[in-house]
């Protein structure tokens, strides 16, 4: 395991004004994003769309420290031929990689599923590391509802989480670690707290019995916000003081940085989230997006699967790609939106 390059390329994933685009849609979620805006998916409308985001020079250059790719994506070339990695990297962006098959079922434990995906995992990484992977990314998601989570779940779920975060380093690959509690369903502000708590304590714990080095990892958590269908929602500062005072409880200051998946946040509301978090407090961590939908519904939208929308949609990459490097520093207001 190289420590340094680890902790380096950890430290640039998470620099100031910079965050991850996730860009990592197994075929299945990237056809359910297709069909809404009605393009058909095939593997060229896939490379074409992500094609003019990794073109975006303004964007990838200066807000997009990291882009996860998909296991089709980090092989295909680019209409000119050119390895969809290479526009990353000429960017000067860092190519990651999508390792987990997913969630399965969990026997025995009714409503909960365990992501899957540590078999051959080693000789896999091996692999994407040739292609070009420097980070990559592993999912756990645990849902709120009556009864669940259960201990059972979360502790197998982090064990999973830590066995592929040491796999990676073992692979000099920075691995991001994603414990997704779900903000599906009416649950409060405060149980997703004590849930969240619950999963971040565990997984540290995990990944300590695992031996991973933490200043080589990314954590890629949810906010502390109530369920989409509870009754009261929170406020921008109301979800910020909870999610910092879980992080304070939680997560070592070894870490170098926290990037939030956007988990169904409409697209302004998680970057005024992620301001509202920069800009109460000054934390130990890099607090940063790693963002997919909160990223590219706009452009999506203004793409639409047409060749002479590429401009326009790529104005709305950079737009929502520089909204959100204002908040990662606390920086961002509403005004600047238009
Ligand atoms: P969302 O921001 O759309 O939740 O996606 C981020 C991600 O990579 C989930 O694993």
């Amino acid at each position: 395991m190289n420590k340094d390059q680890l902790a380096k390329v950890a430290q640039a994933m998470v620099a100031p004004g910079k965050g991850i685009l996730a860009a990592d849609e197994s075929s299945g979620t990237i056809k359910k994003r297709f069909d809404a805006i009605g393009v058909e998916s095939t593997a060229d409308s896939r490379r074409d769309y992500r094609e003019f985001m990794f073109r975006t020079q303004d964007a990838m250059t200066q807000n997009i420290s990291g882009v996860i790719l998909y296991d089709e994506t980090i092989r295909q070339n680019a209409k000119d031929g050119t390895p969809l990695v290479k526009l990353i990297e000429a960017a000067g962006s860092l190519p990651g990689i999508k390792v987990d098959a997913g969630v399965k079922p969990l026997p025995n434990f009714p409503g909960e599923t365990i992501t899957e995906g540590l078999d051959g995992l080693s000789e896999r990484m091996a692999e994407y590391y040739k292609l070009g992977a420097r980070f990559a990314k592993w999912r756990a998601v645990i849902d709120i509802a009556d009864g669940i989570p259960t201990r059972g779940a979360i502790l197998a779920n982090a064990q999973a989480l830590a066995r592929y975060a040491a796999i990676c380093q073992a692979n000099d690959i920075v691995p991001i670690v994603e414990p997704e509690v779900l903000m599906d369903g009416g649950h409060t502000l405060e149980r997703c707290y004590d849930v969240t708590e619950f999963v971040l304590k565990t997984l540290y714990d995990e990944l300590y019995e695992a031996r991973v080095f933490l200043e080589g990892t990314v954590l890629k958590p949810n906010m502390i916000v109530p369920g989409k269908l509870c009754a009261t929602q929170a406020s921008s500062e109301q979800i910020a003081a909870q999610t910092i005072r879980v992080f304070k409880q939680t997560v070592p200051v070894a870490v170098p940085g926290i990037a939030f998946l956007s988990g169904g946040q409409a697209d302004v509301e998680a970057t005024a989230n992620l301001d509202a978090i920069n800009k109460m407090a000054k934390l130990p961590w890099n607090v940063t997006f790693s963002y997919g939908r909160a990223l590219q519904a706009a452009p999506q939208k203004a793409w639409a699967g047409k060749d002479t929308n590429v401009i326009g949609a790529q104005k709305a990459f950079s737009h929502r790609a520089k909204m959100n490097g204002l908040a990662s520093k606390g920086e961002w207001s509403r005004s600047l939106e238009g």
